[in-house]
């Protein structure tokens, strides 16, 4: 089989970039290991930056996102005992979209599936070869059975673990990563937000994030050591919990009841460079992981499908290889700051388990600043609020 893309993985990334390529002509095959029910079975961060709604309308799957999805003007910071409103409107002019990663796959899907395009899910083995060479190939094995797909590029979409960054060769990419020594508890409940927008808790006993998915389905965050296993948090303990992390009022008002979804995600700051080798290009988790304190992972994702898809299609019709050229140092400029962000966000709210008197005494000043000033209510705003492309 011969196509002009060849895209492994159909999360959000390679969903994206399929979409915005058939909107040019450009044909695509999606290879993906999992079944679809997998792939929107995985519970995602659900907050989408302006210009991820931009790039979502340009795919044409913004339709139910504007109807369905909520927009939010402002987050809240809470520690002691009381919360403070940053205002990303008023001080940025945007504002963001909570609307679910599920949701934004679902559609993908369905608008890949309208279009006719081809999917090939469960595709195990996946193999890069030549991408090094004019005439890269992808191999697989479906149903028991060896294929091969001949094209022009691969867009390797296939997350953190994927096969797509680790057929480069070790000496030709260099990794920088931290990995934080703690994760998220998440839970996902049948029960209304605690309140109208998001509030980030730092707290003595850790961090703990209120989000939500819709005003009647609600997702919360606890910070817990990178050893906790979710087997050990039963409903009410987690419940308990995060009672505890926010202010009187919140904890009043919070409304609880069964977890309809638990897990534990750890944290980690994570970037390749480059992210281009040859004919193989490299976007989304498959390039950059960041933890998700700034909810930038599926927006990265975005930005960097966005310029690749306007490469790809700079070069098919125009027959210019520039936009391509460029792919690399573009994307990895906004990946840096993106992950500058969310270190900050992170290391604000987090209890760092070796952090001794004085740096506490930092972090407190840092909560005041940040809340106290305009210019650095600013900056926090700017950048939640998504950098411009
Ligand atoms: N062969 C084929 N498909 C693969 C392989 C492989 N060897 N390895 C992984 N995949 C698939 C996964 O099953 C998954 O469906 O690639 C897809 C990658 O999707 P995501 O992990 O969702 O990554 P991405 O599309 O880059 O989306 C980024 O997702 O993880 C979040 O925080 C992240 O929100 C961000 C967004
Ligand atoms: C989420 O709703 O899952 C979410 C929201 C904001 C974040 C991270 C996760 O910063």
């Amino acid at each position: 089989m011969r196509t002009q893309v060849a895209i492994i993985g159909a999360g959000p990334a390679g969903l994206l970039l399929g979409q915005l390529l058939a909107r040019a002509g450009i044909d695509a095959v999606i290879l993906e290991q999992r079944s679809p029910d997998y792939v929107l079975g995985r519970i995602r961060a659900g907050i989408l930056e302006s210009v991820t709604v931009d790039a979502l309308e340009r795919a044409g799957v913004a339709a139910r996102l504007h109807r369905e999805g909520l927009v939010h003007h402002g987050i809240e910071l809470a520690f002691d005992g009381t919360r403070h409103r940053i205002d990303l409107h008023a001080l940025i002019g945007r504002s963001v979209t909570v609307y679910g990663q599920t949701e934004v796959t679902h559609d993908l899907m369905d608008a890949r599936a309208a279009a006719g395009a081809l999917t090939i899910y469960e595709a195990e083995q996946v193999s890069l070869h030549d991408f090094d060479a004019d005439t890269p190939r992808v191999r697989y094995t479906k149903d028991g059975r060896q294929h091969e797909l001949q094209c022009d590029f691969i867009a390797g979409c296939d997350g953190f673990h994927g096969v797509s960054r680790q057929s480069v060769p070790e000496r030709s990419r260099q990794i920088f990563e931290r990995v934080y020594p703690f994760g998220w508890l998440g839970v996902l409940s049948e029960t209304p937000p605690v309140a109208d927008e998001l509030i980030y808790a730092s707290h003595e006993r850790g961090f703990a994030l209120c989000s939500m998915r819709s005003l009647t389905r609600s997702r919360y965050y606890i910070q817990v050591p990178a050893d906790e296993q979710a087997k050990d948090w039963s409903d009410a303990r987690f419940w308990d919990e995060l009672r505890r992390r926010l202010d009187p009022a919140a904890a009043e008002a919070l409304v609880t009841g069964p977890s309809i979804e638990k897990s534990i995600a750890p944290l980690r700051s994570f970037v390749c460079e480059p992210i281009r080798f040859g004919r193989l290009f490299l976007a989304g988790d498959a390039a950059h992981i960041v933890p998700p304190t700034g909810a930038k992972g599926l927006n990265l994702a975005a930005s960097d499908v966005l310029y690749l898809a306007d490469g790809l299609i700079q070069y098919y019709q125009e027959r210019d290889g520039g936009g391509l050229d460029g792919y690399s140092h573009k994307c990895l400029a906004r990946i840096w700051k993106a992950e500058r962000f969310s270190w900050w966000m992170t290391s604000l709210l987090h209890r760092f388990p070796d952090a001794d008197a004085f740096a506490r005494r930092l972090q407190q000043a840092e909560l005041d600043y940040v809340v106290g000033s305009a210019a650095a209510s600013a900056a926090l705003a700017e950048n939640y609020v998504g950098l411009p492309y």
